[in-house]
């Protein structure tokens, strides 16, 4: 079994590390258009720790992986789910995802949203193993196809 913590992190001074930890993952995708997170700054991902409810798994070695809840109406959308890649397939973003649909569960959220690249078909797997199905298509501006899947799971 692999050795890895799940904590909730509210520590702010964290958020250069979650956000380095996140521009070199989300900027290794191969993925047109490129990931919104590369938009984003360290004072974004600060304001986050305001907004959002962020969960990260920890290992001996530190950050390993983490994930970005936000409230949105009876929802929670998670976001900006990333693993170290030698960390990866040894279910870390599964017990995210479990401590997210907690997360949800404790807020009274009805719903769990996310959008997932329609490329990216081993990622729409995943969360189709967790539960999630497809309510939607989206089209990044400027494309005239969809880019992306909106997946949500009903919690009873
Ligand atoms: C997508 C991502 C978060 C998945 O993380 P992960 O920790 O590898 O995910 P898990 O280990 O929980 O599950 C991945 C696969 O490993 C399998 N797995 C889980 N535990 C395992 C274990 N102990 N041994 C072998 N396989 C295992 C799962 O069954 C799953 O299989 P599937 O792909 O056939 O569904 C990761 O690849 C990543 O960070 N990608 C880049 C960023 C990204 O695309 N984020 C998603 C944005 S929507």
């Amino acid at each position: 079994m692999a050795d890895f913590k799940v904590q909730r992190c509210t520590d702010v001074s964290r958020a250069a590390e979650l956000h380095a930890f996140a521009q070199n993952i989300f900027g290794a995708l191969d993925i047109d258009p490129p990931s919104s997170v590369l938009k984003e700054t360290v004072a974004d991902f600060a304001a986050r720790f305001r907004s959002d409810t962020i969960f990260v798994a920890q290992a001996n070695e530190g950050l390993i992986a983490s994930i970005f809840c936000t409230p949105q109406d009876d929802a929670l959308y998670i976001g900006r789910l990333a693993v170290r890649p030698d960390w990866r397939r040894r279910g870390v973003a599964g017990a995210l995802i479990e401590a997210a649909k907690d997360e949800a569960r404790r807020r009274g959220a009805k719903r769990i949203t996310l959008g997932a690249r329609i490329a990216l078909a081993a990622n729409v797997a995943l969360f189709r193993r967790h539960g999630f199905v497809v309510v939607g298509k989206t089209c990044h501006p400027g494309f005239t196809t969809p880019t992306s899947y909106d997946m949500e799971l009903v919690l009873a």
